[in-house]
């Protein structure tokens, strides 16, 4: 992996670990929401309604990295049904980054419906100090959510539905500053809506997937504001990785 902006490129390896360093929770003031996706060269979010063919090794390096630096993962329940989503593993190499904190991030599910499955991986195999969380609404199917709590932590962000600040808000309470959202792309889009996307780390997959697959961001609402010079919607691109065909690029909300 070479770092090719900002230039000039060292000798060595480039520190992964602190390019992508979450700024100081406590300068910062508010929790940090770092969306993490990949993308085809074409804009196209997933290939055969996955992102795995979108993948290559240096995407999955950067893939572990984050989760390492993570306080929590956010992921919406489409993505973690479509994923087959398992509680997070942090690879020995990024252990260090864990000091003072357990040793994997818990993963919290964003669901209404609570079509999740009580029995499999990721609510019945997490790990202690990091048990799978599961945000839903009052009016979630009660059965469900009662099956849910036996395994999971259940955190009830509204009343008939949950907006996304109040999932994000709800994890900043619980003392989760560090927030990596992995998607899916609707819940970016919510994200994206309430003006709630720190930073947006993307990998361009050098793939043609052409087709309807979506994009990495989507919903009704735009960004408020649009993507004018001073918009919430405007990013600056604070660094890009190349490996082999691939970029990866982090992006931070401008003026952040
Ligand atoms: N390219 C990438 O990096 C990448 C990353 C992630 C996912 N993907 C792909 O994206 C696709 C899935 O995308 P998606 O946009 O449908 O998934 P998503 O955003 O992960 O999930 C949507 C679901 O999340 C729940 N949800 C979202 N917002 C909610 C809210 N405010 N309140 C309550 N529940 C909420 C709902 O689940 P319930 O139905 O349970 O209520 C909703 O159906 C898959 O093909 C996946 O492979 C690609």
């Amino acid at each position: 992996m070479r770092l090719i902006y900002p230039g000039p490129a060292g000798a060595g390896p480039p520190d992964l670990a602190g390019l992508y360093a979450y700024p100081d929770p406590a300068a910062a003031g508010r929790p940090w929401v770092r969306a993490s996706m990949i993308e085809s060269a074409d804009g196209a979010a997933a290939v055969d309604g996955l992102s795995g063919g979108l993948g290559g090794p240096a995407d999955r390096e950067i893939f572990g990295l984050l989760r390492a630096l993570a306080g929590v993962i956010l992921v919406g329940a489409g993505t973690a049904r479509a994923e087959a989503y398992r509680p997070a593993r942090v690879a020995a190499r990024w252990a260090a980054l864990r000091a003072g904190r357990p040793g994997t991030p818990p993963i919290a599910v964003l669901s209404g419906r609570l079509d999740l499955d009580p029995a499999g991986p990721l609510l019945a195999e997490a790990p202690d100090g990091a048990r799978t969380i599961v945000i839903t609404a009052e009016s979630a199917p009660a059965a469900r959510r009662a099956e849910v709590a036996r395994h999971a932590d259940v955190i009830i962000g509204g009343e008939h539905e949950v907006s996304a600040a109040a999932a994000v808000s709800a994890l900043a309470s619980r003392g989760y500053r560090e927030i990596l959202a992995e998607g899916g792309p609707h819940l970016l889009g919510q994200l994206a809506a309430a003006s709630l996307i720190d930073e947006l780390c993307v990998t361009i997959s050098p793939v043609l997937a052409g087709g309807a697959a979506g994009r990495i961001i989507q919903g009704a609402a735009p960004v408020p504001g649009g993507p004018g010079p001073a918009g919430p919607g405007r990013l600056t691109l604070a660094h890009v990785l190349a490996d082999g065909d691939y970029l990866l690029c982090r992006y931070a909300r401008a003026g952040s």
